[in-house]
This record gives structure tokens, sequence and C-alpha cells, in this order.
């Protein structure tokens, strides 16, 4: 098959996708497939606007990736591309919209606030407003991003303010949410839309405080427990979540889904990952793997479920 990969791009997890996408097209060669691969940026538009393909393969992370829009390009051009399409992926980006139908729908959440922060003179009057309805410690974090960036755990008043700005940096709404504590898991999914199977579910010990940044791309930087240590029920409930969360974003082939099991054992789903990391540290690979399939071959099946 003659396939694209666009990777690299423009957004914040720019190093991750370019890692991504190196592993993705290596599968694909080993696989056989006739590959071109794009390292992505507005510039590039021409080659993409006449890409002579059967497939693309997103390799993107966040903005301008994960978000729809290139999704919506490629259907304007009548391309098949592997992955959610538009309304998915940009449901599942905005973690305050998909938050609002996870809750809807019966998952749990950590009670959260969007802030418009586009206008600076408004902080000191979001920050009032934060220490209003919520209790430290507390999460803010941009309200479409990934890998962590320009997360703060608020654990201090005085240290609102600069959590603020940092996440104002990467996006004009921030989301403010509690703080779980507990146990992180994240679960793959994958299949045909309304049959899709989740993988084994993934415990992440992160050796930094939290699964920050470093902890999930540098070697080394987190352990990967697969299948978590965990019961059949809590097993069976939190796949059974993820196959929910990404049916009602209307997710397509594959996503993973983050939860924290907080101290009464309860899962509480954080996001949907329309475009999971495919690094060699990364979380989906490691959990197909349990279940004997390589990440040449878990590529192979996203083309073919594509
Ligand atoms: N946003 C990163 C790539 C992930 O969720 O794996
Ligand atoms: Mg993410």
């Amino acid at each position: 098959m003659k396939i694209a990969v666009l990777y690299g791009g423009t957004s914040g997890e720019r190093e991750v996708s370019l890692s991504t996408g190196k592993g993705i097209i290596k599968a694909l060669e080993n696989k056989g497939h006739d590959v071109t691969p794009i390292d992505f940026s507005p510039e590039k538009m021409e080659e993409v606007l006449n890409l002579d393909v059967d497939l693309v393969f997103i390799g993107l992370h966040g903005r301008f990736g994960e978000d729809g829009k290139i999704q919506g390009l490629l259907d304007m051009l009548g391309i098949p591309y592997v992955g959610s399409g538009v309304l998915a992926s940009a449901l599942a980006m905005d973690k305050a919209k998909s938050k609002q139908i996870f809750s809807l729908n019966g998952l749990h959440t950590a009670k959260s606030e969007v802030f418009d922060v586009t206008d600076q003179h408004q902080f000191s009057m979001i920050e009032d407003k934060i220490k209003r309805t919520f209790t430290l410690p507390f999460v803010i974090k941009p309200n479409q991003e990934g890998s962590t960036l320009g997360l703060t755990i608020v654990k201090k008043e005085q240290d609102i303010r600069q959590a603020i700005e940092t996440a104002a940096h990467s996006d004009s709404m921030i989301l403010v949410e509690d703080y779980v504590k507990g146990r992180e898991v994240t679960v793959p999914v994958m299949g045909y839309k309304g049959k899709e199977q989740a993988l084994p579910v993934i415990e992440i010990i992160p050796k930094n405080d939290y699964y920050d940044f470093d902890s999930k791309y540098k070697p080394g930087g987190s352990e990967h427990i697969v299948p978590a240590k965990l019961s059949d029920k809590l097993t069976a409930q939190l796949q059974q979540d993820s196959i929910l969360a990404h049916q009602l974003l209307g997710c397509d082939v594959y996503s993973r889904v983050d939860f924290i099991i907080n101290e009464n054992e309860e899962p509480i789903i954080l996001e949907v990952n329309t475009l999971p990391g495919m690094t060699p540290t990364s979380l989906f690979p490691d959990s197909a793997q349990a279940i004997g399939l390589s990440y040449d071959d878990l590529i192979q099946k996203f083309v073919e479920l594509s």
C-alpha cells in the first residue's frame, strides 16, 4: 500500500511526534508498504494537497494533528486516514468538553472548571475565583494540550498565579481540576466502530512525583506494569469505561484512555487520547506486547482496521 506518514508538526508535542513517526515509518516499511514520510508544517501543505497515496497515517500529537483539523483537510481531499475523524478528535482534544460528555453518561470525572485566559488583566479575578472554588492541592493545565505540557499540581496558594500563566502560555483556555490522589492507569482501545476491544490495563509508576514529561519520555522515567495488578472487577470496570469513553466521543480504530483510581477504588477518567504516543517508551505498544502483538503488527493492525 502507498501510505504517507504525517509526523513532527508544530505543536508542543513535536519532539514526541518525531519519535512516534519514526516508529510508525519503520514498522510500515517492515510490513512492505511504500511509505512517504512528511515532517508536517504549514509549508508542507502543498505536498499534502498533491498526495497520491492509498492512506495517510497520522503520527502527529496535539494541536493541528490530534484536534481534527488535519482530519478535516484529508476528508475534503477524499484521502482515507488512520484513526478518529474530525468531531471525535476535536472533542477528545478539548478536555472540558469531553469531561462534560463523560459525566453526563455516568463516568466519574474530577470536579473542574474552565477559564478563558486570553486577557491577562483577568488573571487576578480568575485567581480569586479558583481560590473560592477549589481546595488545595489542585491541577491547572491548558484545556487543549498533551504530554502534561503546561501542567502544574498546585500545592500552595502563592503558586496559583504562576500556574495560570504557565498553562495560559499553551492555550487560551485553562482547566482547573481537583487533584485526585491515587494510582495512575491507562487503557488502550482498538477495533472496528461498535466492536472495540480494550487491551490490558497498564499501571504507571513514575520515577518523579507524577507522570510528567520526563517520566513519559526518558528511558527508565517510569515503570509500566502490564497487566496492572488490580482486582478482576476493577480491571473489567476500567476496560468497560474505556470502551464507553471511546464510543461516546465517536473515536475510530484506536485510542488510549487515561484514569486515576482514587482511594475508594473508583476509576476517575482524565481524558481520551485519539493519537496516543507510539514512541519506544509509550504505553499503547507495551500493552499490545502483553497480548503478543509486536509494535509492527500493531501498526499493521491499525492499517487493516482503517
Ligand atoms: N499525548 C501523548 C502523545 C499521549 O497521550 O501519549
Ligand atoms: Mg494526552
